[in-house]
């Protein structure tokens, strides 16, 4: 995966004046960094409202638009959310249900990710699937696609609608908050990149065939089916794939790293509704 000299010389210099740039994160709030993201993004697309942020790299690209509405008219991951919803109602070997630990109602998605102050550790929605299949005496999914990107799919559609509200209630759960945003914004591998130097400084730009898509609403669309993978995937997966992009060693999907990332992540995207599954380039 080469990106062009050009493009990277481009971004290089949209960090060094970046107004993000090596920020401590325990520096500001979360109820700050929401205000100053917004504010960024929205002198930055004047006209784009805090919804459209939930369509990704379409809230801001009118070409690519296009041809993802004619995608989303005959949905791909249709038949996934079907399959999604069979799981939900197939008992378990000792005869219970998902249901049994989703109080019966697939519509779980605005509780996730949340702050567990008994294990001291973000718990997110796909953590709380495989926790119930170990206690039904099931094997756990896989993380990062397959079956649970299936369930997860159907979950989702049954949550549309709902608003993202994650909390942070205490001091624990601001540091888990603040290691993601960490994570969030570390440069790592050989280009230096940060997540923060492509999603929030050069929201908008190229990158090779891609425009940037801006953070605000990254967690609110999943799972999706990406027409590169030919399937659906998590957003683990899709974590890992843009750390193999900055070439650095990805972490594990579901490990601590990624569940405050996505702690961080979810938490910029409060107010925003939720839309998943989604479909994208
Ligand atoms: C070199 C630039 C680059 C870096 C650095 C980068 N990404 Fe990405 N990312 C992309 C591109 C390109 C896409 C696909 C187009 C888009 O949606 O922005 C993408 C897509 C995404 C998406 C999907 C958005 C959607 O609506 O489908 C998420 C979530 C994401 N990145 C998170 C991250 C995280 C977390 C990091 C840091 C670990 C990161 N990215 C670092 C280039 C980057």
């Amino acid at each position: 995966m080469k990106m062009k000299k050009l493009a990277i010389a481009a971004l290089c210099a949209l960090v060094a004046n970046g107004a993000f740039a090596a920020k401590k994160a325990t520096d500001t709030t979360p109820e700050e960094d929401l205000k100053t993201y917004r504010d960024y993004f929205f002198k930055r697309f004047p006209g784009v409202p805090l919804q459209e942020y939930a369509n990704g790299v379409y809230a801001i690209d009118k070409v690519s638009r296009d041809s993802w509405e004619a995608i989303e008219e005959f949905p791909p991951y249709e038949p996934m959310i079907e399959e999604g919803e069979t799981m939900w109602n197939t008992p378990f070997a000792n005869g219970k249900t998902y249901g049994s630990c989703f109080n019966d109602d697939p519509a779980q998605r605005k509780h996730f990710p949340r702050w567990d102050d008994e294990r001291k550790t973000v718990v997110t929605l796909p953590m709380a699937i495989n926790e119930c299949r170990s206690k039904n005496g099931e094997k756990p999914l896989k993380y990062k696609k397959g079956a649970i990107a299936n369930l997860l799919a159907y979950m989702a559609y049954e949550s549309r609608g709902q608003k993202t509200n994650v909390k942070i209630p205490n001091k624990d759960a601001l540091a888990a908050y603040d290691k993601g945003k960490t994570v969030y914004f570390a440069r790592r591998g050989q280009l230096n990149f940060s997540c923060a130097s492509c999603h929030m400084q050069s929201a908008g730009q190229k990158v090779r065939a891609d425009i940037l898509s801006p953070v605000l609403g990254h967690t609110t669309g999943w799972p999706v089916y990406r027409s590169k993978w030919g399937e659906l995937g998590t957003l683990h997966r899709r974590f890992g794939g843009c750390m193999k992009q900055m070439r650095a060693k990805p972490y594990k999907a579901q490990g601590e790293e990624f569940r405050d990332l996505e702690y961080f992540l979810t938490h910029v995207s409060n107010g925003i509704e939720f839309n998943g599954p989604s479909a994208r380039k």
